[in-house]
């Protein structure tokens, strides 16, 4: 059997460029969509660099119109598509839903509709833990349920998933779907020559810890602690990019070789470890042998105490366990924002 193609929208964004980069390694042929509105050439540089390819066929393209993406299925057998294409900022998101409903929606709606037309394909949706909102039965499985989304953002991923559902179900599509609901992505590749590139200020923990930490902001702000947690900081299950990138990997793996035991199915991706905001700023220090300038403010509108999956149905049927320490994950931020503030100085 030949290679088999797999076409990654959002593939210069922080999460697909280590995507790709593990497809790469994997064996599989890589063609990459993105409309860089958040990210520059950096991270696909890196996918270059680190995977020795500079063959892979980059689209400069919006997912919203159509005639860009049916270019692409008209130049390449696409056995499998990842779509990553997706604005992601939660507060960004309440402020301007509309721009969010529009983008993610009509994106989705676009490469599924495409790949209807060409006869169907296997289709991974990149969704995330927050369409669980929040819950007490922790650790979270597949079975909970889903909650009111608590922003547009959230309610994109919940409509995203079940546009997927029924594009699956109904006949003739062609379409088989994955949800891979992911946990706190964190961390960078090992090589420092890709990861996050967050524009103006970090609303996320980890970028603000490592910018704190290299002097471009003064100060971490801890938000709240008064939670019910054992240190009183809230708890995530904050998952290595690395790791979350080679879940996608094994889940491409299954739908290609008609591994999937039903037409659409869901998966928690994280380790199943919480970890509080504090203990992140512990390891950070540890990890790096660096000060980090922190204090305590008031609770952020809208975070939930703690959330961390059980990533028991991904171990057994993915075959794919979270692997990076902590430690490994800290290192590699770090590594990261330094590799940054040396480009910065060239
Ligand atoms: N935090 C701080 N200070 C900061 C930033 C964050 O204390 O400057 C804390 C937050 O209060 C939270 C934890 O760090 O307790 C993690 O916050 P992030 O903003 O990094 O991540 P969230 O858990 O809020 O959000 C993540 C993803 C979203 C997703 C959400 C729910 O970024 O895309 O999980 O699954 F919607």
């Amino acid at each position: 059997m030949g290679k088999k193609t797999v076409l990654v929208t959002g593939g210069a964004g922080y999460i697909g460029s280590h995507v790709t980069v593990e497809l790469i390694n994997a064996g599989y042929d890589v063609v990459v969509a993105d409309n860089m509105s958040n990210c520059d050439l950096t991270c696909f540089e890196g996918v270059k660099e680190v995977t020795g390819r500079t063959d892979i066929p980059f689209y400069r393209i919006d997912c919203c119109n159509q005639e860009s993406v049916e270019t692409i299925f008209n130049a390449h057998a696409i056995d499998a598509l990842i779509h990553f294409a997706a604005y992601k900022a939660v507060g960004e998101s309440v402020e301007q839903p509309l721009k969010y409903f529009r983008n993610n929606l009509d994106s989705f709606i676009t490469v599924l509709s495409v790949a209807a037309g060409h006869g169907g394909c296997n289709v991974l949706f990149s969704s995330s833990a927050t369409v669980y909102g929040e819950t007490d039965r922790l650790p979270v499985t597949e079975e909970s349920p889903r909650q009111p989304a608590m922003s547009p953002y959230g309610a994109t991923k919940q409509m995203c998933e079940d546009i997927l559902e029924s594009s699956v179900k109904a006949a003739g599509t062609g379409i088989k779907g994955m949800a891979l609901r992911y946990f706190n992505p964190v961390g960078a590749h090992p090589s420092a020559l890709l990861g996050e590139l967050p524009r103006g200020v970090p609303n996320n923990l980890i970028p603000y810890v490592t910018q704190t930490a290299i002097g471009k902001r003064e100060c971490l702000t801890i938000f709240g602690d008064d939670y019910p947690t054992p240190d009183g900081t809230c708890l995530r299950d904050y998952i290595d990019v690395v790791d979350l990138a080679k879940a996608h990997v094994a889940a491409v793996g299954r739908m290609v070789d008609g591994k999937m035991k039903k037409d659409y199915e869901i998966f928690n991706v994280g380790t199943g470890r919480p970890v509080s905001v504090l203990e992140i700023v512990r390891a950070f220090e540890k990890a790096n042998g660096v000060k980090l300038n922190y204090r305590f403010g008031p609770r952020r509108a809208g975070d939930i105490t703690a959330i961390w999956a059980d990533p028991s149905l991904a171990n057994r049927e993915l075959g794919w366990t979270a692997q990076r320490t902590l430690e490994d994950t800290m290192k590699s931020a770090w590594e990261w924002e330094l590799h940054l503030a040396a480009l910065n100085k060239k």
